[in-house]
């Protein structure tokens, strides 16, 4: 069953507020926890396309674009499914009769495209013996944490954020779900040189889509007319995509997600943190920041 076909069921209080387990110090929900065996062990194949990232960075996005790539700008071929169907998210498991990433992922014929919010360290060991493809994209800490927010508030499946200055705290100390953006993005950084990886930027995509885009063509080692390319870049646009069902996550009932508490397509924006942080709060943000990301090459643009 899928998680539309569940929108007429009154969803069990299990199915929402799930609880959360550590695995190798990083928190996950319980159910994905509980099923960690399988998913270190999934099977990539030479041919999966991954697209890696921290939560609220781009994920959906980059999924789009990479789907319109793959489909040559065919908009009715994107539309086939839900994003999460198109492309499966590995590590998300649910609870019967619901289908996890893992299930939908090993049911599907290559070429496959798949997700996931793991930290380099937890991606099962077969995406880099295979030598899959991987694109990663990064977004700025404080826009993430401000995403993640209010993602937090309306899906229900994921633990409640409490208020925002409770949140603020527990992002910076990463007991959230897939653990510390700091850990998260630096670790995928540091191996983006030995591996098939490429490291994109939130920020860069939304100031020159076209010249990003350009870049996922080329790891993929597409060519596109400029016709297609002016497509790609319109139907992936925050404000297309957000009125488009297959990607904007409205078809799932609003007991998973309430739209109505904050759409999934929310601003899609840098530098909205501005609208949250209060002074103090992003002066000690930066402190605590400039500690945690010290030594690292990698830089963010918080605004553009
Ligand atoms: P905001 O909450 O800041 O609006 P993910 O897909 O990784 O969960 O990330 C979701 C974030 O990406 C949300 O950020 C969402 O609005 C933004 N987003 C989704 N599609 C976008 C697009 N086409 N252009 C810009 N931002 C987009």
């Amino acid at each position: 069953m899928s998680l539309e076909e569940m929108k007429d069921l009154k969803l069990d209080e299990k199915y929402r507020q799930l609880e959360t387990k550590e695995v190798k110090g990083i928190l996950l929900t319980k159910i994905t926890s509980d099923n960690w065996d399988k998913i270190w062990n999934f099977q990539a194949r030479p041919d999966d396309l991954l697209i890696a990232s921290y939560a609220k960075a781009g994920t959906t996005w980059t999924q789009e674009i990479v789907d319109m790539i793959q489909n040559d700008g065919d908009v009715q071929k994107c539309q086939r499914a839900n994003t999460y169907d198109r492309q499966p998210f590995i590590e998300w498991s649910l609870p019967p009769p619901l289908n996890s990433g893992l299930d939908l992922a090993n049911k599907m014929p290559s070429p496959r495209t798949l997700k996931t919010h793991l930290p380099v360290h937890m991606l099962p060991p077969s995406f880099w013996k295979e030598n899959s493809k991987i694109i990663y994209v990064a977004r700025n800490a404080k826009d993430c944490l401000v995403s993640y927010y209010h993602f937090s508030r309306m899906n229900k499946m994921v633990p409640d954020p409490g208020t925002w200055e409770e949140y603020v705290e527990t992002f910076k100390a990463g007991k959230v779900l897939w653990g510390s953006w700091y850990d998260h993005v630096k670790g995928w950084w540091e191996a983006k040189d030995q591996h098939r990886i490429l490291y994109l930027f939130y920020e860069d995509m939304k100031e020159d889509p076209k010249r990003e885009i350009q870049k996922i063509l080329k790891f993929l080692e597409k060519d596109s007319s400029e016709e297609v390319l002016n497509k790609i870049i319109y139907n992936t646009s925050f404000d297309v995509m957000k009125q488009n069902p297959m990607a904007n996550y409205t078809t799932l009932p609003s007991s998973i997600m309430d739209h109505s508490i904050s759409p999934f397509m929310r601003k899609g924006m840098p530098g909205d943190w501005k609208n949250y942080f209060t002074v103090a709060q992003n002066e000690e943000f930066d402190r605590d920041y400039q500690k945690k990301m010290a030594g690292s090459t990698l830089t963010f643009r918080t605004e553009i």
